[in-house]
């Protein structure tokens, strides 16, 4: 059966600890010669700096051959061609695809298409998969575990298909626990807290993070996403409302790392950056080991 990750749930806790395992091996040895030969399609859909780059680096390292597009003008898609036949076609072209996508389940529908494994870059505000395996080596990297783990999420909750992913990923772990720190109009939706729930799982929602973040083991900025609202009234409304100053950072736990996905706006003030709880361009890094761990565990490589 080909093997595709287009959702954080087509892995198990065990598929988790592998890549953890494998991500280590490549930071230690990035160079390794395991593609040769084989070409992999990279398709973005959808503007990308870090997961298009990571992925191609992590292709290149691996000895792999990269085509593809990074912007779909150039493709045939402009002359009307469908996602089902550009896939098709790909399909028959590369060893695997990369896929990036506006279209919420677009990921889901060219694993039904291809012959080859489809790794989903990011499809819509659906799910992000691979930055979520990023996010939780970068946790196992800081924390030394993925049990027991005080997560907070701030800023847009709704949209944000990264803290969606993660917060089904750390529920596979023991003891997690989430605040949720976000306006009402970006509040985490009802379907993911209603998934805590079926776990027995604690969670906690504020409007407010200043007096509770020396709790926190892991702060997981996002950015308000411009591109997800269709009123561009509601973003001015919400764009600034939560910003992390390192006067805020003060007296949190030793251990605490903050990470974001990134691109960031203007959420984390750039006086936090030389703070060394600021995590997030070591993260982007971890995205190109935890990405050839990715490759190698579908491929089946190691
Ligand atoms: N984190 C992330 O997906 O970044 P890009 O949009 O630059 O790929």
């Amino acid at each position: 059966m080909t093997k595709h990750l287009i959702s954080i749930t087509d892995y198990s806790k065990e598929d988790y600890m592998r890549i953890m395992e494998l991500a280590a091996d490549f930071e230690a040895n990035p160079n390794q010669n395991l593609l040769d030969g084989k070409v992999v399609a990279s398709m973005f859909f959808e503007p990308s700096t870090r997961t298009r780059l990571s992925f191609e680096t992590a292709i290149s390292r691996l000895g792999g051959r990269i085509i593809g597009f990074t912007d779909s003008s150039s493709s045939s898609v402009t002359k009307g061609e469908t996602l089902h036949d550009t896939i098709k076609m790909v399909s028959g072209y590369a060893d695997m695809i990369v896929m990036r996508h506006p279209l919420e389940g677009s990921a889901r529908y060219a694993s039904e298409v291809s012959d080859v494994p489809v790794i989903n870059a990011g499809d819509g505000a659906n799910q992000h998969p691979t930055q979520t395996l990023l996010d939780l080596y970068s946790i196992y990297k800081t924390q030394g575990t993925l049990d027991n783990q005080n997560i907070f999420m701030v800023g847009d909750l709704k949209y944000g298909r990264t803290v969606h992913s993660l917060l089904m990923a750390m529920s596979q772990f023991e003891n997690p626990i989430f605040n949720f720190i976000a306006p009402k109009e970006l509040e985490m939706p009802k379907e993911y807290k209603q998934y805590l729930d079926s776990k027995g799982i604690k969670y906690y929602e504020h409007s407010e993070f200043t007096d509770i973040i020396s709790e926190a083991d892991i702060v997981y900025m996002t950015r308000v996403q411009r591109e997800r609202f269709s009123d561009p009234i509601e973003y001015e409304k919400v764009k600034n409302v939560y910003i992390l100053r390192n006067s805020m950072l003060e007296n949190t736990k030793e251990n605490m790392r903050i990470l974001h996905p990134l691109p960031r706006v203007n959420e984390i003030h750039v006086d936090v950056d030389p703070n060394p709880k600021a995590y997030y361009f070591d993260q982007a890094l971890n995205g190109m080991y935890t990405r050839e761990a990715i490759i190698a565990h579908t491929l089946g490589l190691k």
